[in-house]
């Protein structure tokens, strides 16, 4: 099938590479020249594992093109993809300047019956406006469709998401628009649920906003156990074996970050204001997720004060593992909360080290773990990449000057990090 997709972002790109490796002829277009000449030498805009080799693969046998040209996608393309970002208003509502932009770019190219797919996360109602979009800006009466099918991919591992999704939900005006998108999905052999295009834009937005609700209870819950002597990760396993709960996203630590949770569910909670729903759920999940760092922040300065001069080493600084993406990292925050107390901060992360140079002022760059540990006076463990678990902490406590060690992440055990000479310091347990 001829494929159109609009946005090289994290779901754009890899939809598209999924799209092409699974026999598709597949347009990729963004009106980011930089990052279609990347694309075009065959460089990633973005670290995702197994991501390059899939592209060039499909870049070699020609199923895979990147290209500024919007005319020419839409043209070929029997079904078109929209994946470009939907980031937050000040106010907290989804910005869909992007979205009607390409919305009205297709519209000005329609030539033949398309199917049109918002792949965007989108508030409710945007599939209306992007009808109402296209309509009022296509030059003839051409036929069209407007369909919803949301991503659920992560970041990190967001090929296997994609080609091993729990369910893929397409949102349609009619039952015979389904039929391209089942034919399109049908080799992943996945459960596919079809649903009228409102349903599908909620369930994106539910789904979010109830997996940052199971990490903010749990966090609440954590708090719970700092006071009563109790065990966070005890609690969550004794939580999780019940199949109704599930074991997934009950991981206390600082909250979450990235450019998705943080959005959604301000985003969600615009909408339900103004559909007059009360939201005070949403606001809780939020309030809880906006106090974890400035909660440890609070914690490493009653034990360390004056801060001042005092050289701390963060051990990651991407929002989660296996991405060097930064947006609404848990790193930001707090090496600006600590430097505002006048520390000395060096940094190390596996593979974000190159993003944060442009974002991060006053801190030491570091070419390991080890050397960032070097002469700190304490250790805080932002990202729990798997490379942190495994490291020397007989040799790491050598490095350092003083011995504390403040794990956001809760990845070492208390009597590990102990017997190697360390004052441990986690979440949600003594
Ligand atoms: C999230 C969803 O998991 C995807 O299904 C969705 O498609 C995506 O948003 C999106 O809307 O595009 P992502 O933001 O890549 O994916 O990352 P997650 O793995 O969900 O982690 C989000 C944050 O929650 C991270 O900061 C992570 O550290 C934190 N987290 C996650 C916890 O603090 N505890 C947990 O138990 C799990």
């Amino acid at each position: 099938m001829n494929v159109c997709v609009i946005g090289v972002g994290y779901v754009g790109l890899v939809t598209g590479a999924v799209f092409a490796d699974l026999g598709n002829e597949v347009f990729c277009v963004d009106n980011d020249k930089r990052k279609i000449d990347m694309l075009n030498r065959g460089e990633m805009p973005i670290y995702e594992p197994g991501l390059k080799e899939m592209v060039k693969r499909n870049v070699d046998d020609g199923r895979l093109i990147f290209t500024t040209n919007l005319s020419k996608g839409v043209k070929t393309a029997k079904v078109i993809f929209i994946a470009v970002g939907t980031p937050p208003k000040p106010n907290g509502e989804s910005d869909l300047s992007a979205v009607e932009a390409v919305a009205k770019e297709i519209a000005l190219n329609l030539d033949d019956y398309k199917i049109v797919v918002n792949k965007s996360t989108v508030p409710v109602g945007t599939g209306n406006l992007v009808r109402n979009i296209i309509e009022k800006h296509r030059r003839s009466d051409v036929e069209f469709d407007v369909v919803s099918n949301p991503e659920f991919l992560k970041e990190g591992s967001a090929i296997a998401d994609c080609l091993n999704p729990d369910r893929i939900v397409i949102g349609v005006p009619n039952h015979h628009v389904a039929m391209a998108l089942l034919e399109l999905y049908a080799p992943l052999e996945r459960t596919m649920l079809i649903t009228d295009v409102e349903s599908a834009e909620v369930i994106k937005y539910a789904s979010n906003a109830f997996l940052a609700t199971k990490i903010s209870f749990i966090n609440f819950i954590a708090n719970l156990c700092e006071r009563a002597g109790a065990d966070v990760s005890l609690v969550a396993k004794g939580m999780g074996t019940d199949s109704r709960i599930g074991k997934e996203f009950l991981q206390a630590g600082l909250g979450y970050g990235g450019s998705c949770f943080p959005k959604d569910t301000l985003s969600l909670l615009h909408t339900a204001k103004k559909f007059g729903e009360d939201a005070s759920i949403l606001e809780s999940v939020i309030a809880i997720n906006q106090d974890r760092v400035p909660r440890f922040v609070r914690r490493i300065i009653a034990r360390l004060k004056p801060l001042n001069r005092k050289v701390i080493a963060v051990l990651g600084l991407a929002f989660k593992p296996n991405t060097d993406d930064l947006r609404d990292a848990k790193s930001l925050e707090i090496i600006k909360a600590l430097q505002k107390k006048n520390a000395v901060i060096k940094v190390y992360d596996p593979v974000a080290m190159d993003n944060a140079r442009s974002i991060l002022k006053g801190v030491t760059f570091c070419k390991n773990a080890y050397e960032a540990a070097r002469g700190a006076d304490a250790l805080i463990v932002v990202t729990d990449w798997n490379e942190f678990k495994l490291l020397n902490l007989e040799k790491l406590h050598q490095e350092m000057r003083g011995n504390f060690i403040f794990d956001g992440r809760n990845i070492y055990s208390k009597e590990r990090v102990e017997s190697a000479g360390f004052e441990y310091h986690c979440i949600g347990k003594q």
